[in-house]
Order: C-alpha cells, then structure tokens, then sequence
C-alpha cells in the first residue's frame, strides 16, 4: 500500500469527512475538498453527521485522512459536532480540522470570523483518543447568524463564496500530499474565549438561540420540521414550535418557502431588559436590606449572580412555554428585526458548482 502510494505521488488512498451544515457553508468546503480529492485519483467521502447512528459511530478506515467540517456556534463546534467527536472511536489516523465562521466584507476585504476553542478543545479530544492532527482551517464563510445581524446581501454572499473555493483548494491540495498546515493556531487570542465559548455551550444557547417563531404566513408545509438536523421543530399548537434541542443553524430560516421564521428579538431582549431592570430595583430595595446582609463584596457579587442567572433562566422558560402559543404571533412578529427587508435576507448557502 505504501509504495503503491508512493508510486502515485499520493499521501493517501482515501479522505473521509465528517461533516455538519446548517445552511450549507461547510457542506460546501466538504464539496471542494472532494472536487480535488477527485482530481488527484483520492477516493472520497463526506459523511453528514446529522443522518448517521450518533451513538454507536463506526471507526474510519485505518489508512484515510479523517476530516471534521462544521460550522463555528458560540466561539465553539456546535453541540452536535462536540458530542460526535467526544464519542468518536479512538483511531490512529491523520485528522484535519475545519471549520466555516462568519465572514463578513468591508471594500474588499474580508473580515475573519472568530474560531475561539473549536480547534484546541477537538484537538485535545482527538489526540486522547491516539489521532495525529495534520491540519487546522478556518474558512470565512458568509455568516449565516441573521438573529445577530442583518443578512448579507447577494454581492457579498457571491464574493465570499468565489474567493473561498479558491482558498479551499489551495488547502486540499497541501494537504492531500500529505502536507501540515498550523498557520489558525496563530490566532492566540482564541484562548481569552475560553469563559465566553462555555458560557455560551452552557447557558448563552438555550437562552439567545430558541426565539423562532412562525408567524402567521406559516403555512404548516412542515419543511423546517423535515429539514431540522436535530429534529428540533415539533408541532404546538397546530404549528411549528422550537424546542430546547435546537442548535439555531439557521436552516429552517433559509428553508422556509414563505419566510415565516422570525426571530423574536424584541420579545426576548426588551422584555428581558425591563425584567432585569425590575430585577435590578427589586434587589437593591429589599434583597439587599433583608435577604443578604452581607460585608464580603466577593460573596455578595456570586449570590447576586447566581440569583440573577436563575431568575433569568426561569423568566426565560415562561417567555419560551409562551411561545407555543398562536396567540404570541403577533406580539413576537411586531418586535422582531427579521420581519425587515433590509435585515431578514434570509441565507443560504450558494450551490458549490
Ligand atoms: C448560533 C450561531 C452562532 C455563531 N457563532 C459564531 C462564532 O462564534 N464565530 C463565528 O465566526 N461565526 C459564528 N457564526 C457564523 C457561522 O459559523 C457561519 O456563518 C458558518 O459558515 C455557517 O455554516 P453552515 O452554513 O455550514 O451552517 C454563528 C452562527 C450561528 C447561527
């Protein structure tokens, strides 16, 4: 086999990628590299993670390069790629990480996502279980997080798309001789995200992801229920409603033919403002004087936050029981940023050609 390798000037026989997608920008990495694998004679697979069995994973083959490709949630892999590789078999093959991040354009440049502890957390993981990593790639992908942001416009999606293929292949070739490539790990300062990556795996995801909601131009086609890579989207109430497992890929948005997922801005972060708000006066008028009459500033800084963190968990949960119901419609639609044509383009990725 390894002269047959050396033969054909090849590094390996087979590449096997792992992949998550919610709207298809690393689905579309995965295409390229194998665009590439192909010309070279490299045989090829992608494997979405979200349709195989995620318990009893099957162990790559033992000569190929493993690759995982998701995208960035949180400064982190979302929780769907983070427990796949946690249960991933131990192995001793070459691994390559990837990741697609929120690329964004100003003139013609491109500013760069932010990776945070996607790559050394999985890298940690991946050489615990006896793999060697050969490779870590960020790629800038249009960012597809329109809960945040408004949605990038078509000129911008093209650009990025175009001058990331480009990047991509340049990457598969490297690699597939059997190149290294460390250059992401310059990005140092991912390290300081370490609080704010398990901030957001732990609390930050429950809380700022499940505001979806359909609104009245939903016309119970049940596409986003069928698209959820998690099956997520259960019925309510005799319409889609956004449970707990959610990830907030973003697929049911860019999916919806009517676009009638909005995202619930005003309803949580005004809401929850005036409740923290209350919160805050309450507190200081009473708590402070009854409850905890406390002198150590550091004790009474980490009771406030515990009680704050937990009020606001339980305000939270009544805000997203409430949403099962038809009759939140209008007043989460009234308050929401997506309904907006400058803000709600809806993203989905580009097809790879
Ligand atoms: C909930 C959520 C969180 C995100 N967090 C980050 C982040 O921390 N850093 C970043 O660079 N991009 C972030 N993004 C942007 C996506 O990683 C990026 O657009 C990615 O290319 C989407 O890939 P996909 O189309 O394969 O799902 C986030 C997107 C979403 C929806």
């Amino acid at each position: 086999m390894i002269i047959h390798n050396l033969l054909a000037d090849k590094a390996y026989q087979k590449i096997q990628i792992y992949c998550f997608s919610g709207t298809g920008n690393s689905r579309n990495v995965a295409i390229w590299i194998t665009q590439v694998a192909k010309e070279n004679n490299i045989e090829s697979q992608i494997i979405n993670i979200a349709q195989i069995d995620r318990i009893s994973i099957e162990p790559p083959e033992p000569d190929s390069l493993v690759v995982f490709i998701s995208p960035i949630h949180g400064f982190n892999y979302p929780p769907i790629m983070l427990h796949f590789i946690l249960r991933f078999p131990k192995g001793k093959n070459k691994v390559v990480l990837m990741n697609t991040r929120a690329g964004m354009l100003i003139g013609k440049f491109i500013t760069p996502g932010i990776t945070g502890i996607a790559f050394y957390l999985s890298a940690l993981i991946l050489i615990i279980k006896g793999f060697s990593i050969k490779a870590f790639m960020p790629v800038d992908m249009p960012s597809n997080w329109i809960s945040l942001h408004p949605g990038l416009n078509h000129r911008t999606v093209k650009y990025l798309h175009e001058k990331n293929k480009i990047k991509v292949e340049a990457f598969a070739r490297k690699i597939l001789k059997g190149k290294s490539h460390f250059k992401a790990l310059l990005e140092v300062y991912d390290i300081l995200l370490v609080p704010i990556a398990f901030g957001y795996y732990f609390i930050g995801r429950f809380f700022l992801a499940k505001t979806f909601y359909a609104s009245k131009d939903c016309t119970n086609c049940d596409i986003c229920i069928k698209a959820c890579p998690v099956k997520a989207i259960i019925k309510v109430d005799n319409r889609p409603f956004w449970t707990l497992n959610c990830e907030s890929c973003m697929k049911c948005m860019g999916n919806c033919p009517e676009k009638a997922i909005e995202t619930g801005h005003g309803f949580i972060i005004v809401y929850s403002l005036i409740f923290n708000m209350i919160l805050l006066a309450v507190f200081y008028k009473y708590f402070d004087l009854y409850f905890f009459p406390i002198d150590n500033a550091l004790v009474k800084m980490l009771l406030e936050s515990v009680l704050f963190i937990a009020l606001n968990t339980l305000w939270y949960r009544i805000i997203h029981y409430l949403m099962r119901f038809k009759k939140m419609e209008r007043i989460i639609v009234f308050t929401s940023f997506t309904k907006y044509k400058y803000w709600g383009r809806r993203y989905k990725a580009l097809k790879p050609d």
